[in-house]
């Protein structure tokens, strides 16, 4: 069985709409909808905006329904400029920029009890994900830093920073969350996003405008992605 979590409805009722056999399981407020989906067995949760949200869906699946892998997917804002509205960006890793203990002597980001700054991202799910981005045409895909924090990023400065001191190339809510779950649990991850908007000045417009569009794209990501794998 694989995971699949978003933040937002939008960003995976698609796919959960397209679950064979559909199973529901409530646990605390959030509900996991089981079944098979393009040949395969899965999870899909909506776990709703947020590191913390993020983290208790992502351990509640693990814990029970032991997926052999858990992959964040949606929409993010751009870390940088040569990223842009409608591109994909795969995780190598992900940060908490939000996470910040450097006045006691610790690096920025680093994520106490687990001591890392950067959470790894499986790198041969991110394989499988990069040549699953091949169905969509005309559409900039990168590798690299995606970085989460409880903030919706609507300041080029803020960006900056995130980008200076973490090379992100694109800022969002929840993978950093989902991928420090997965490391306490010894469960592989990945973190899929398109990008909605700059999270620039403009990005509360640009999100409204594009967060249907490129919440799809990733979708088609996972679509190519799972049906590659029955193969
Ligand atoms: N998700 C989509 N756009 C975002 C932004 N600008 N900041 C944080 N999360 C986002």
């Amino acid at each position: 069985m694989v995971g699949l979590i978003g933040a937002m409805a939008v960003e995976v009722e698609n796919l959960m709409a397209q679950v064979e056999g559909k199973q529901e399981t409530r646990i605390g407020m959030d509900v996991f909808v089981s079944g098979r989906l393009f040949g395969q067995e899965a999870v899909l949760a909506v776990c709703g905006p947020g590191k913390v949200n993020a983290a208790l869906c992502a351990q509640s699946m693990i814990q029970h329904f032991h997926p052999e892998w858990v992959l964040n997917l949606g929409v993010a804002g751009a870390g940088e400029n040569g990223v842009s509205i409608g591109d994909m960006v795969i995780a190598t890793a992900a940060v908490q920029h939000d996470c910040d203990t450097s006045p006691i002597g610790d690096p920025v980001g680093l994520v106490s009890k687990i001591n890392l700054v950067e959470l790894p991202c499986d790198a041969a799910l991110r394989e499988k994900l990069v040549r699953a981005t091949g169905v969509l045409e005309n559409v900039n895909v990168h590798e690299g830093i995606i970085a989460t924090g409880d903030q919706f990023i609507n300041k080029g400065e803020v960006r900056r920073r995130i980008h200076d001191q973490f090379g992100a190339k694109a800022v969002e809510m929840e993978g950093g969350a989902v991928a420090h779950a997965c490391y306490m649990h010894g469960v592989p991850c990945g973190v899929l996003r398109s990008i909605s908007d700059q999270a620039d000045g403009h990005s509360d417009m640009d999100y409204l405008t594009f967060v249907k569009m490129s919440a799809d794209h990733s979708v088609k990501v996972v679509e190519a992605l799972l049906r590659g794998l029955a193969e």
